[in-house]
């Protein structure tokens, strides 16, 4: 959330992610089909940036959200965190690397355990992590209150006994508990009225610059992740198909879909020199990622494909001027 003006080293790496889940088969075909939720994904993240995720629903925001902290199995490809290859750890071997790299759920109310006290939810992660005796977790559970603006006096309150904001906010600390590096935050602010989102984001801004943490921040809309995110990766039927600075992308976008993601956010922040932009009205449907185009992914709904978009796959690969995109004719060289 902070322009960090030295480079910092990479936390977080994906390498060609890919997760698949097999469908049942229906009898009528040979072979299993598959649903391609992550597509080969690459990616890096540098220690103390955020990395803004977007993408429509559906297209594999949450399943990559997971890949990357290895809360599900990938089906390809590998993440290394901290230096570590993760992706083919045993459990037992990824023990001592789970509390460095937490996720922060869309739906507090759906993530929090409704009959437990907010105070004991903040301490799972610390008895799990045998963070120290019973004292020592109470007054970290105290702390972590305290950091996420939660009162102290509202510890044995149950879920339900909070509002949308507070809620998120217990989720948050259970997050912080173990003292993490990464936080993958999947759409922490999508289940919460408008009024509520700023005070939210902000926390999640202050606890940044407070720990360095490092965030990888999921959103299906361009207008939440803008103020949040260092760098933004757009994604569409599991693959990233632009990836570049927040400001750039969002002045001039390199690729079709991020131009017609940006032509729904309403340009109210930007300034009297902002360039007019053109405005692309995504027309039909998300392809069904059981069943993805040949070539680019984007390219049934793209009014820029040509005959090379469905037969070769475009990669995630620098412009003549600097810019990453998956687009065989990137609206900027
Ligand atoms: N456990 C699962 N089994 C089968 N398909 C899944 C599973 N989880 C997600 N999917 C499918 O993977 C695709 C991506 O889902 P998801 O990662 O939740 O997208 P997003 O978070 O961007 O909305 C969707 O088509 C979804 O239906
Ligand atoms: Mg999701």
């Amino acid at each position: 959330m902070t322009a960090r003006t030295t480079p910092s080293e990479v936390l977080l790496r994906a390498s060609d992610v890919t997760k698949h889940y097999p469908l049942r088969a229906d009898g009528f075909s040979r072979h299993r089909r598959v649903l391609r939720a992550v597509d080969g994904v690459s990616l890096e993240v540098r220690g103390g940036e955020t990395l803004g995720i977007v993408g429509e629903s559906g297209c594999g925001k949450s399943t990559l959200g997971r890949c990357l902290v290895r809360l599900t199995e990938l089906t390809g490809g590998r993440v290394e965190f901290d230096g570590q290859d993760i992706s083919t750890l045993s459990t037992r071997r990824l023990r001592p690397v789970r509390p460095g790299m937490q996720l922060v759920f869309q739906d507090p109310q759906a993530s929090l355990n409704p009959r437990r006290r907010a105070g004991d939810i903040v301490a799972e992660p610390l008895l799990v992590h045998r963070y120290g005796d019973a004292a020592a977790v109470r007054r970290r559970v105290a702390e972590l209150f305290d950091v996420v603006g939660l009162a102290a006096a509202h510890l044995d309150r149950y879920p339900h006994e909070f509002s949308g904001g507070q809620r998120q906010r217990i989720g948050i600390a259970r997050a912080l508990a173990t003292n993490p590096k990464l936080i993958v935050a999947d759409e922490p602010v999508s289940a919460l009225d408008v009024s509520i989102q700023a005070q939210v984001l902000n926390l999640f801004a202050d606890l940044q610059e407070e720990f360095a943490l490092t965030y990888v921040f999921i959103a299906h809309d361009l207008g939440v992740v803008r103020h949040v995110s260092d760098r933004i990766a757009v994604m569409y039927l599991g693959e990233i198909v632009e990836l570049d600075e927040t400001e750039a992308l969002y002045k001039e976008p390199a690729h079709p879909y991020t131009q017609a993601l940006l032509s729904a956010v309403p340009d109210i922040d930007d300034g009297a020199d902002a360039p007019r932009r053109e405005r692309i009205v995504l027309t039909g449907e998300v392809p069904n990622p059981v069943d993805k185009p040949t070539g680019c992914p984007f390219r049934t709904r793209c009014p820029y494909a040509r005959e090379l978009c469905a037969t070769e796959r475009p990669r995630l690969t620098p412009t003549a001027s600097g810019r990453h995109t998956a687009c065989h004719f990137p609206l900027i060289d």
